[in-house]
């Protein structure tokens, strides 16, 4: 027997193109639970979550980065994960972990997803990938940002994850 969360896990694929419908209050509330509920070192839990569904704010960000940004513009909703990093120094894999459950979610809910990177990018000469979407939404410096999760019901098809992708080779019992 397949467990019902590898068959989610199997789904998940990462989806650019986007229907216009929106997405039901009750998804948002179920993806934002999901993310709360993910471990977190030492239990610090530094998370924020912006959501954007204001289409010129949604464009904006869509210009974060060059070339690896732009279908963000098609999307309904995007969620900006950030952490304080303040509270928490392992705030990247505290982030990281939080954005996958929201998109095992996204998946689980029919919706399709895309991670944008924005830590460690380069919007302009001038400015970094972060700064600029710090700017877009007012964050305060003290709080990062991680990434972008585009979201919308899907408007292309991709299919599952296969068996072969398994890495056999990459798997070492007992020692390296
Ligand atoms: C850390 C990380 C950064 C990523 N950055 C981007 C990105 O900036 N833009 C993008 O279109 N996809 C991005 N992706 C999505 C990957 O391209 C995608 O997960 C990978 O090609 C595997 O495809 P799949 O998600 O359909 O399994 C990123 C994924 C991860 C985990």
């Amino acid at each position: 027997m397949t467990s019902p969360v590898l068959e989610t896990i199997r789904k998940r694929r990462s989806i650019r193109n986007f229907d216009h419908q929106d997405i039901p209050k009750e998804t948002i509330q179920d993806m934002l639970t999901a993310a709360f509920f993910s471990p977190s070192s030492s239990n610090r839990r530094p998370w924020h979550f912006v959501l954007v569904s204001d289409k010129g704010l949604i464009e904006k960000l869509s210009k974060a980065r060059d070339g690896s940004s732009g279908f963000a513009s098609g999307a309904p909703l995007v969620i900006v994960v950030c952490a304080d990093s303040e509270i928490a120094g392992r705030w990247i894999e505290d982030s990281s972990i939080a954005s996958t459950m929201i998109q095992l979610t996204a998946t689980e809910l029919g919706l399709g997803s895309c991670w944008i990177h924005i830590r460690d990018t380069v919007h302009s000469e001038e400015q970094s990938g972060e700064d600029y979407v710090r700017e877009v939404l007012g964050i305060p410096s003290t709080i990062r940002v991680l990434n972008l999760i585009a979201l919308g019901f899907p408007a292309q098809d991709k299919p599952p994850h296969e068996d072969d992708e398994f890495m056999p080779d990459r798997v070492h019992w007992e020692g390296f």
